[in-house]
């Protein structure tokens, strides 16, 4: 009978946990464990057949993909383990019997739709600066945004340290005479882009939420709390990117 043979590192790619180059990471830091003992080497044969993977005390098989939306407090940051012991996204998915990843990151100081999954292909593509995901974000910012702020922001503008902004849809939800809430609709996934670009017109982010992605909306899924999403909610996720690469 032919033997399912395959590298370490392979495996857990396969897996659909995460590339290789960050599953080799995660070898040699020892989070893996082959038949019961860890192994640091990502070349280490493995025998589908007989041999038993875990990572970080999970079972790794090639598995049913699963697509996660979570509604991410403010406070957690998006990644596993904190040297500094900050929660981190992984504490709201308790009860959750696979491994995933986080498709981007979140800052710690915002809150909203974050997903997660452990189909990697798919992940990754909708990561891609040419998927061009418009991502929808509630923000409240200081002061009151005048009509050139809001052509700027529009626009695209110089958001420092060499980078600047692309086009982006921008509306007034509402104002005060101190603060303005507005719905900005962004296709890249620039570092803080949006507190960047806000601060960039001279009104500091003072809190920030991811609304919608694609056609895909947080709706009121608790703050905390996850679901999975199912073949409606990835066409949502995608429709745009299917739109804007026709
Ligand atoms: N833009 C930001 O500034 N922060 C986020 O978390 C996401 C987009």
């Amino acid at each position: 009978m032919k033997k399912a043979r395959a590298t370490l590192d392979r495996v857990l790619s396969k897996a659909g946990i995460a590339s290789r180059t960050i599953t080799r990471e995660w070898i040699e830091q020892g989070r893996v464990k082959v038949n019961g003992r860890v192994v640091r080497n990502p070349d280490h044969w493995v025998e589908s057949t007989k041999d038993v993977v875990h990572l970080d005390g999970l079972r790794v098989r090639e598995e049913k993909k699963i697509y996660i939306a979570l509604n991410k407090p403010t406070g957690v940051i998006t990644s596993f383990g904190d040297a500094r012991n900050r929660p981190t996204v992984y504490d709201y998915l308790k009860g959750l019997d696979r491994w995933v990843f986080p498709v981007g990151r979140l800052d710690m100081d915002t809150s909203g739709l974050l997903i997660l999954t452990n189909d990697t292909d798919f992940g990754e593509a909708l990561l891609q600066p040419k998927s061009k995901v418009p991502k929808t974000y509630y923000a409240k910012v200081s002061g009151v945004v005048t009509d050139d702020e809001y052509f700027r922001l529009t626009d695209g503008l110089d958001i420092g340290r060499g980078e600047s902004s692309g086009p982006s849809a921008v509306r007034e939800v509402r104002s005060n005479e101190k603060y303005t809430w507005l719905e900005l609709t962004i296709t890249e996934g620039k570092n803080r882009q949006v507190r960047r670009m806000c601060e960039a017109v001279g009104h500091p982010v003072l809190k920030l939420v991811r609304i919608r992605m694609g056609d895909l909306e947080l709706g009121d899924l608790g703050i905390g709390k996850f679901r999975r999403l199912d073949s409606s909610d990835l066409k949502r996720l995608v429709s745009h990117r299917e739109m804007s690469r026709g």
